[in-house]
């Protein structure tokens, strides 16, 4: 199957669609991906967190889910992520299209190139997330109710703690507008492996400091995440060729002896 969509905290199911589970053994260590299918369309489903959430931001096995989804035929992944909003221009209950990414994770294992057999390669970061997937999502966002703040740049923080107000003041001026704990390395991972990758980021609250306290939306979200979740399934499903180069994104120095 060609398409996959990866969901984050709050969103267990994708609307129309019934999975069966299949645990996919990779080199790193086995995945648990949903699989189905909906008037003829294939469909790998993977909930970051598992189905009952209970792997945590800094011990999700992302090199493991990708390569998973690669072994499925994947080539291209639509996900979302949960957010706190550092902009004010994205508050929270809002969707951004994220664009770029700051990177504040650390001890994850971020690469499929790690020397030696497994090969060095340097990836091109200067387009992270595929162009034509976040202009066809912003295209159909409309007929879906929905509306599509076009460009966020998401901080990658290590969780699981939330950050301090001062982490917060500081990732501001560095240019993040929404900060989240599962964003990298997992686009990183799928452009390592010629995917097509993009993420509409939702915010369920202020950042550290920027309210008196810290409060996160509830329920009242629950029907813009299904609209989120079925916009991504006909996002996926409506594009035949893409003609970017995101495929395109490795420059390999050392080819890797071993295809784990
Ligand atoms: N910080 C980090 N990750 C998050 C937040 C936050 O404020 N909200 C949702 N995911």
């Amino acid at each position: 199957m060609e398409s996959a969509i990866i969901t984050g905290t709050g969103i267990y199911e994708i609307p129309g669609f019934t999975f069966t589970e299949k645990i996919i053994d990779t080199a790193y260590g086995s995945a648990r991906v949903n699989v189905g299918v909906k008037d003829g369309f294939e469909l790998a489903f993977l909930a970051r967190h598992g189905l009952e959430h209970t792997t945590p931001p800094h011990q999700i096995n992302y090199r493991a889910n990708i390569k998973a989804l690669q072994i499925l035929g994947v080539s291209r992944v639509l996900a979302t992520n949960a957010v706190g909003s550092i902009s004010r221009e994205i508050p929270p209950m809002s969707l951004s299209l994220l664009t770029d990414f700051l990177d504040f994770t650390s001890g994850r294992a971020f690469s499929f190139f790690d020397g030696g057999d497994t090969g060095l390669a340097h990836t091109n970061m200067d387009e992270a997330y595929c162009p034509i997937l976040r202009t066809r999502l912003l295209e159909l966002a409309p007929e879906h109710e929905l509306e599509i703040i076009p460009h966020s740049v998401y901080v990658a923080t290590n969780g699981p703690r939330f950050e301090t107000p001062a982490e917060i003041r500081m990732y501001d001026q560095l240019g993040g507008d929404v900060v989240g704990m599962t964003g990298v390395p997992e686009v990183v991972l799928a452009r390592e492996l010629g995917m097509h990758y993009a993420s509409v980021a939702y915010s369920i609250n202020w950042a550290a400091g920027l309210e008196e306290e810290m409060t996160f939306v509830g329920d009242e979200m629950a029907e813009l995440k299904q609209l989120l979740s079925l916009l991504l399934v006909n996002t996926i499903k409506s594009i035949e060729v893409l003609d970017c180069r995101c495929n395109e994104a490795v420059m390999i120095m050392h080819q890797p002896q071993i295809n784990p």
